[in-house]
């Protein structure tokens, strides 16, 4: 039995759907009239854990034992997300330290489950009602210039190597009005920027319109001046979508749509319904509409089953799309899906090996298309200070950080031009002081 639990902390880990879950969490408890704390001295620590790869779901457990104190004391501790979700009543008896055990469908209850947990019980919720959640939290209260909006949760596509239609459960969207209503109050609290999220955001729809409408729609809201989405399925991304890339001019041009692998092969044993081919023709379409959109991506290597062949493929297509940016991964197998019993495990070494070969590549390629903005002007969103005094970073439409030296401050819309490029991001001039 301890004290109800007065101030907290929330760590987010993994994907931005859980960073948007930490923030409804976090303004959950602040309307209990908790306040937020550091991890180190907080009564009450949420960790929003992902499940997505092995390292990533074992590293729950060792930030839960981290959360000890050098008095031997400890806080209340939460955890929630995909960990979560994916080991329930398992969790309490792997860590004794876990207070109570909260899925991504159940966080509305938070509160009184910390109650419970603090009369001494364990409580663990992992259900997936059939109530949104959503209905029950508070307005959003609290945004940076840049926000994250869930507009679907859940997958219900199966690729064979992926957790997360166990985890987040069946594809869900929300309604359109609570979404544009949600937008709004965003908006309405400084944001300038709305990213759309779900794991496969651009299978939103309503019943009948579908993702591009929802985009129309909040690009007439009041402030909003850029809006992104992701994550896409390369199977969702249908015409009237890609058409909004061409005439909505809120609609920065980034698309994120994942390929994993550039097998036919490989793809079919995923499970992930589109081929090379088809894939190809889709950034085909998508460039026709916007010609200097940034294409990044997803790559798993060493897939069961991957042969060198599979894998130069792989390599192939990146040179094809030349991908402004992506995030690579060696396959890593998930309890109960079904790549994980698959024959033909790839060996530890041979998966460096290649997820090494892929980096490089990859790394070229973001090279190339930061060099090919150089000197060119554009607007950055200032979203943190740099480093060096004085520094500011923002973001371009293409999603590329700059440095700049300036006194604007964060949510600030700068005009700059790019000056140098590294890998990750560029550095750059004001436009004015480039004028002077
Ligand atoms: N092993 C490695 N990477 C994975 N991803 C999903 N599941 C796995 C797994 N079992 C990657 C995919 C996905 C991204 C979010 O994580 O590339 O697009
Ligand atoms: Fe996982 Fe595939 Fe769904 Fe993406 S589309 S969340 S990789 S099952």
């Amino acid at each position: 039995m301890t004290a109800l639990p007065k101030t907290f902390h929330v760590k987010s880990f993994g994907c931005q759907m859980n960073v948007y879950d930490g923030e409804r969490m976090a303004e959950l408890l602040g309307a209990q009239g908790m306040t937020l704390a550091a991890a180190s001295d907080a009564d009450l620590v949420v960790l929003n854990t992902c499940h997505i790869r092995e390292k990533a779901a074992d590293r729950a457990y060792s930030d839960v034992g981290r959360l000890r104190r050098d008095d031997g004391s400890k806080p209340l501790i939460a955890l929630a997300g995909c960990v979560a979700q994916a080991e329930g009543e398992e969790a309490k008896r792997r860590s004794k330290m876990i207070d109570l055990v909260v899925g991504p469908q159940a966080y509305h209850r938070l509160p009184e489950m910390v109650a419970a947990a603090a009369s001494g019980q364990r409580p663990v919720d992992t259900d997936m009602p059939a109530i949104s959640k959503f209905d029950a939290l508070p307005t959003r209260r609290r945004s940076g210039p840049s926000a994250f909006l869930t507009v679907a949760e859940g997958c219900d596509k199966f690729c064979t190597y992926c957790v997360v239609p166990y985890t987040r459960g069946a594809e869900i969207s929300r309604p359109a009005g609570d979404i544009l209503a949600e937008a709004c109050a965003l908006a309405g609290s400084g944001a300038r920027e709305i990213t759309l999220l779900g794991q496969n955001v651009n299978a939103w729809s309503d019943g009948s319109t579908g993702l591009d409408r929802l985009i129309r729609d909040i690009a007439r809201i009041e402030g909003v001046e850029r809006i992104r989405y992701m994550t896409s399925h390369p199977t969702d991304m249908t015409d009237a979508l890609i058409a909004a890339h061409a005439d909505v001019p809120q609609l920065m041009p980034y698309l994120h749509l994942p390929v994993q692998a550039g097998s036919d092969r490989i793809l079919k044993a995923m499970n992930r319904s589109h081929s090379v081919d088809s894939y190809l023709r889709t950034i085909e379409k998508v460039r026709l509409a916007r010609p200097d959109i940034a294409i990044s991506g997803d790559f798993i290597v060493g897939f069961p089953g991957e042969s060198d062949a599979d894998f130069q493929a792989t390599l192939s297509i990146i040179d094809e799309v030349r991908y402004a940016a992506a995030y690579s991964f060696k396959y890593s197998p998930r309890p109960g899906t079904p790549a994980a019993t698959m024959p033909d495990q790839i060996p530890a070494e041979v998966m460096d090996d290649r997820l090494q070969r892929l980096q490089a590549k990859l790394a070229e390629h973001s090279l190339a298309f930061n060099r090919a903005t150089v000197g060119k002007a554009t607007t950055i969103l200032i979203d943190r200070k740099g480093r060096l005094p004085g520094q500011m970073i923002g973001k371009t439409p293409w999603l590329q950080s700059v440095f700049v030296e300036t006194d604007a401050v964060i949510g600030d819309m700068v005009d700059v031009v790019t000056t140098a490029a590294l890998p990750n991001s560029l550095a750059g001039v004001l436009a004015t002081a480039q004028a002077a």
